[in-house]
């Protein structure tokens, strides 16, 4: 067992080591889309959490890194599209920077005026009005309250360990 100890104030644990703890941590995978200008963006988010269910408010962590942060960031709303199983090459290509995105799968205008496309893989869908924007470390963190839902029978993809993994059924 390796453990990383920083007892004094002020301190942390290296960015690995905080790295090589939350690659065991299960996520479901999301692809998180808004409506850009001059078009839609989209990426591919594992870092999802429901943070309140009455009233129902979602958060989203956002790389500063990111192409299409500024576009995330600005615009009114934003969509929380939930692959299910199979939908690796999906995932894979909204976490590719720069490729077509929309021209290669479908999608439709959200019920929303204000939330992201809506992918036709997505088995759930949560549509949302941005409510708060928050500069964390290297992340931005975008809250949302949830609009519209999509709300379906299906089972997740997931990543673990750096990498997608089958659930039973
Ligand atoms: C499984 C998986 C989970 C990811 N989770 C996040 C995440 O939670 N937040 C984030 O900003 N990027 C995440 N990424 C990386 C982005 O999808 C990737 O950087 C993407 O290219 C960003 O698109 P952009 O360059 O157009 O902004 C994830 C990638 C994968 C494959």
């Amino acid at each position: 067992m390796t453990s990383e100890t920083n007892a004094a104030a002020g301190e942390s644990i290296a960015p690995d080591i905080f790295k090589a703890v939350m690659q065991s941590v299960a996520a479901s995978v999301t692809v998180v889309t808004a409506k850009g200008d001059p078009g839609p963006v989209g990426i591919t988010v594992s870092a999802f959490t429901a943070v309140s269910a009455d009233p129902p408010i979602v958060l989203v962590c956002i790389d500063k890194s990111g192409a299409s942060l500024a576009e995330l960031l600005d615009a009114p709303g934003f969509t929380v599209n939930f692959l299910p199983q199979g939908s690796e090459s999906t995932a894979l290509l909204f976490a590719t920077r720069g490729a077509d995105k929309f021209g290669t799968v479908e999608w439709d205008e959200p019920e929303v005026e204000i939330a992201g496309p809506v992918l036709h893989e997505a088995f759930q869908v949560f549509e949302c009005e941005t409510i708060e924007r928050t500069e964390m470390g290297d992340h931005w963190v975008v809250y949302g309250k949830v609009v519209e839902a999509v709300v379906r029978a299906g089972t997740p993809l997931v990543y673990l360990n750096r990498k997608f993994v089958e659930l039973p059924e």
